[in-house]
């Protein structure tokens, strides 16, 4: 993938690049091979141990062998014919033939100066600019915000702004979770625990209070030993689902939610100083959901297993699009959401910017939109550990 920069020759009088080439006719000199020297260039390295210097050289250790020389006599060999330069500081030899060079600070201000006067830092626009689709931020809004969300949120707009800098066009996306079912407890909560003064004071305490409360209730519930499920969750359940069919109370309720659980995370973003192109959230792609598992089903790529559908992923994995009781997954909500970014914006990539736990996800995700057909987009999971404690 193209994120990486391509250096650019700093401006002005400022001959880094060529400079840093100095080893070069030193080594053809002594070379017998000239084929090898760009494997041997290859073997300057950032050093290990910045104590022994900025960089190392390995070179001399495969280039003695062919001399059937000693390395640290061919080291000490190159080091004696370099020619002065005002780049170089130090040089030594160390252990099997190692060279450490410490560069001059006088020459690294330069470089910095150099870069600090040019708009754009030394760095070259994209020779061919792309488009990018990031998926990011994606907080489920009727829960307060954890730290996951958080480190989404920076990573994103980081990645956001670097391929901006670069040239490249980026949409920034964020796929909030706004129809999940942290909605159906929220729904639940209020129309069974409600302190509507509470509510009328402050909405967001409120809800944040229903929706740990009806967590709290439906724990206290859980028995597995009972078999016969739990009450509460069975009860939250139902109205998620309701939801989802469009049920005009519960969609009522939800619009009415979302304005302050939006302000919530709004306020942490204004923070951040994070913009999005588009909040296009879950609840965005719900009117799509039906056609998507129609046409994956008609394409082959799902089937029909009882009353679901599952798409297989291998022999014996399944994910599944659609529940017996006919209600759609995160995984259908993400493949209508592929679709509808390469129908929009045409991305030659996407990026969903989500922590290592949603690896099998993404990774499933991604083999059922290539069988799905759509192979030319490339789409990567930028994926981050949790912190934990
Ligand atoms: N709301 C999701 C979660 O908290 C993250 C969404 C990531 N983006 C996506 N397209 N699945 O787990």
């Amino acid at each position: 993938m193209a994120w990486r920069a391509e250096r650019r020759k700093p401006p002005g009088d400022c001959a880094g690049i060529t400079r840093r080439r100095t080893p070069l006719p030193v080594l053809a000199a002594i070379s017998p091979d000239p084929s090898k020297l760009a494997d041997y260039l290859a073997m300057i390295k950032s050093a290990q141990n910045p104590e022994h210097g900025d960089y190392q050289a390995n070179f001399a250790m495969p280039l003695a062998k062919t001399l059937k020389r000693k390395p640290p006599e061919v080291a000490a060999e190159i080091l004696q014919q370099l020619p002065p330069n005002d780049v170089i500081e130090t040089t030594s030899v160390a252990g099997p033939g190692f060279i450490n060079i410490r560069l001059k600070n006088s020459w690294l201000a330069q470089q910095v100066h150099a870069m600090a006067g040019d708009e754009r830092l030394g760095i070259a626009p994209a020779a061919t600019p792309k488009t990018y689709v990031i998926d990011y931020s994606g907080p489920n809004v009727a829960k307060p915000l954890h730290v996951g969300h958080l480190r989404s949120t920076i990573i994103g707009e980081a990645l956001c702004r670097l391929l901006r800098f670069l040239g490249h066009k980026v949409v920034g996306d964020n796929h909030l979770g706004d129809w999940g079912t942290q909605f159906g407890m929220l729904l639940y909560g209020y129309k069974n625990f409600l302190d509507e003064a509470a509510y009328k004071t402050d909405p967001v305490r409120e809800l944040a209070r229903l929706y740990r409360h009806v967590r709290e209730v439906a724990k206290a519930n859980d028995d597995d030993e009972a078999e016969k499920g739990n009450p509460v969750a069975d009860a939250y359940r139902g109205e998620t689902v309701k939801l989802h069919a469009g049920d005009a109370e519960n969609v009522a309720l939800w619009k009415q939610f979302m304005p302050p659980c939006m302000e919530e995370v709004n306020a942490i973003y204004r923070r951040l100083e994070v913009k999005f192109d588009h909040l296009h959230g879950e609840s965005f792609y719900n009117p799509m959901l039906a056609d998507v598992v129609k046409d994956l089903l008609e394409k082959g790529v799902a089937e029909k297993s009882e009353a679901a559908v599952i798409i297989r992923e291998g022999k014996d994995k399944v994910s599944l699009i659609q529940k017996r009781d006919g209600a759609y997954t995160y995984t259908t909500t993400d493949l209508a959401t592929i679709k509808y970014r390469v129908d929009t914006w045409k991305p030659d990539a996407m990026l969903f910017v989500v922590d290592f736990r949603q690896g099998d996800h993404f990774k499933n995700l991604f083999a059922a939109a290539k069988r799905w057909g759509y192979q030319g987009v490339e789409l990567a999971h930028v994926s981050f550990g949790s912190v934990l404690g």
